[in-house]
């Protein structure tokens, strides 16, 4: 076997793994390439695992064109969250429409509104949740695990791409026809909310265009929190 497929084979382990031993298991899909890989492995081989995605209300429109391709190109059923209005209502009016550029703490209120109190629906009586986050993304993602304990959230947590290369999710996507999205071929290797997102010139970091004004610390969006004690399964 090639080392690509080996890691092709070590992940779909780890996705029947997880359907199995934490059923029922979620998917957490932002549409990002990494998490285009993980979709097409779970509709491919499919574990019965369920896909989610979290619509800010803010998202790119390239990004609402691949929700649509996903529906029109894959079995899976891919479930869409939505912030509560009146939450979003009231950000607004505390902070504005554009709030989250004032400071962190605005930042991360409009993030805790529009991502986490819908994150925490979608989590709601499952065992594990997948995320299609890597080892070498970010400064924060280092010390990740595969498998661990998610404290913040009261459930298992899996990265089954934890070791993938920026490079192994191109080939494997290329390799399979994959749907991914429009603004990753205009410098946007990482994709959140249009207002936070912008692309990147070359030799800057791959986050570098993630809510750009804030330093490299903050660059969480409270989606994966840093109180972490990891514990394999
Ligand atoms: S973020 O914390 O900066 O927004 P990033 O975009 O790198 O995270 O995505 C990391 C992982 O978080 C994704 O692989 C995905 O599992 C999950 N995620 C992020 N945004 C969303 C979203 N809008 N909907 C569903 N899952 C998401
Ligand atoms: Fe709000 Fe920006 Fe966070 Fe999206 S990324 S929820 S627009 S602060």
């Amino acid at each position: 076997m090639s080392d690509m497929q080996t890691k092709i084979a070590q992940t779909i382990a780890v996705l029947q793994q997880a359907a199995r031993e934490f059923a029922p298991v979620t998917f957490a899909n932002s549409l990002g390439a990494e998490d285009m890989v993980l979709t097409d492995l779970i509709a491919k081989n499919q574990p019965d695992i369920s896909l989610f995605s979290l619509d800010t209300g803010r998202l790119p429109q390239e990004t609402y064109d691949l929700i649509q391709k996903v529906r029109e190109r894959y079995s899976v059923p891919l479930q869409v969250f939505y912030p509560d209005a009146t939450q979003v209502e009231t950000y607004v009016a505390q902070h504005g429409v554009n709030g989250f550029y004032d400071s962190v703490e605005n930042r991360k209120a409009c993030c805790n509104v529009r991502k986490v109190q819908p994150l925490k629906r979608a989590l709601a009586g499952k065992k594990a949740w997948i995320t299609g986050m890597r080892r070498e993304q970010a400064v924060t993602r280092g010390s990740l695990e595969v498998s661990s304990f998610d404290v913040d959230h009261g459930l298992q947590k899996f990265n089954p791409l934890l070791d993938w290369t920026d490079a192994e999710v191109w080939e494997y996507i290329k390799a399979n026809d994959v749907p991914y999205n429009a603004l990753h071929d205009q410098f946007y290797p990482s994709i959140g909310c249009a207002p936070c997102t912008r692309a990147i010139t070359p030799g800057e970091d791959i986050r570098a265009g993630r809510w750009w004004w804030e330093n490299l610390e903050n660059k969480e969006c409270g989606l994966h929190v840093a109180s972490r004690i990891p514990k394999r399964a």
